[in-house]
């Protein structure tokens, strides 16, 4: 399915992936990291403009306004259906646009922040949409955005029998999954490459969540108890959260996990 039909599809009824506690979860550990970059800002700045690139329904932005309700918002995304979900809950300093991340209708250096969550792998130029986001973002500020991780599609490929041979970009267009727009996944190890080469300065980076992998995963390998059933009890959720928060915090994981999340500053 095209990407457009298929966000537009989805927009309806996109914010309950929220309930789905696997999903809930995955967010949950990018908003404990993503939060220390913003509130570090919040503290040493008093005007700040954030763009939200690839907003979706604005949870995002949504979320960072209730809590840094100083911040002034830019929330851009290509489908505008996306975008009329978010529009239905009112927010003053959250302005929506439609727009294209690989064109950014924004000058230089624009942003105190900029964000891009699950966003860029849906863009046909993953490196253009990051030299984008840089463009626009304050040097003294940050870039912080979320890649799918190449490893992962491997083993998953793996696993369902369904091997790229070429791993360069994987398309998980067949096989168990089906009905998704096209999906361009990210080795770190590109990534670095392509960031030395512009001379962009990797702040963070670490793959997540490791202990339990993405909803389609779960079906394969064990029907009867999906990870998001196991994280339903409070008690999985909190053990499952700290470990993910350890293995993070010690060893910086690259190459395992779902997403990449990836900050640059200076
Ligand atoms: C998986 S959703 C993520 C939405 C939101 N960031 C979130 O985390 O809930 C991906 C979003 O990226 C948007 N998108 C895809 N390509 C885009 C592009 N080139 N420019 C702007 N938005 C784009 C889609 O329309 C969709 O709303």
């Amino acid at each position: 399915m095209n990407q457009f039909d298929y966000f537009k599809k989805r927009s309806k009824k996109y914010d309950l992936i929220n309930q789905k506690k696997f999903w809930y979860f995955s967010d949950e550990i990018l908003w404990y990291y993503l939060e220390k970059y913003i509130s570090d800002i919040y503290l040493k700045k008093n005007e700040i403009i954030l763009l939200d690139a690839g907003c979706g329904t604005g949870k995002w932005s949504k979320l960072i306004s209730e809590k840094y309700p100083r911040i002034k918002i830019y929330a851009i995304d290509i489908n505008e259906y996306m975008l009329s979900k978010a529009k239905e809950v009112n927010n003053d300093n959250i302005e929506y646009l439609n727009g294209d991340i690989l064109k950014l209708p924004f000058i230089d250096h624009f942003f105190d922040i900029v964000i891009s969550i699950h966003a860029l792998p849906f863009t046909n130029d993953i490196m253009k949409g990051i030299d984008e986001l840089v463009r626009v973002g304050k040097n003294e500020g940050f870039i912080g955005f979320t890649l799918f991780n190449a490893y992962d599609a491997i083993s998953l490929n793996n696993l369902t029998d369904n091997v790229n041979k070429n791993n360069e970009i994987i398309l998980l267009n067949k096989g168990y999954i089906i009905d998704k727009p096209l999906q361009y996944f990210t080795f770190s190890s590109d990534f670095e490459k392509f960031s030395q080469k512009k001379n962009y300065y990797i702040k963070d980076m670490f793959s997540y969540p490791s202990s339990c992998t993405n909803g389609v995963r779960e079906k394969i390998t064990s029907k009867n108890h999906s990870i998001s059933d196991i994280l339903a009890v409070e008690e999985n959720y909190q053990t499952i959260f700290t470990n993910e928060i350890d293995i993070i915090n010690k060893y910086k994981p690259k190459d395992r996990g779902m997403y990449i999340f990836c900050v640059l500053g200076k």
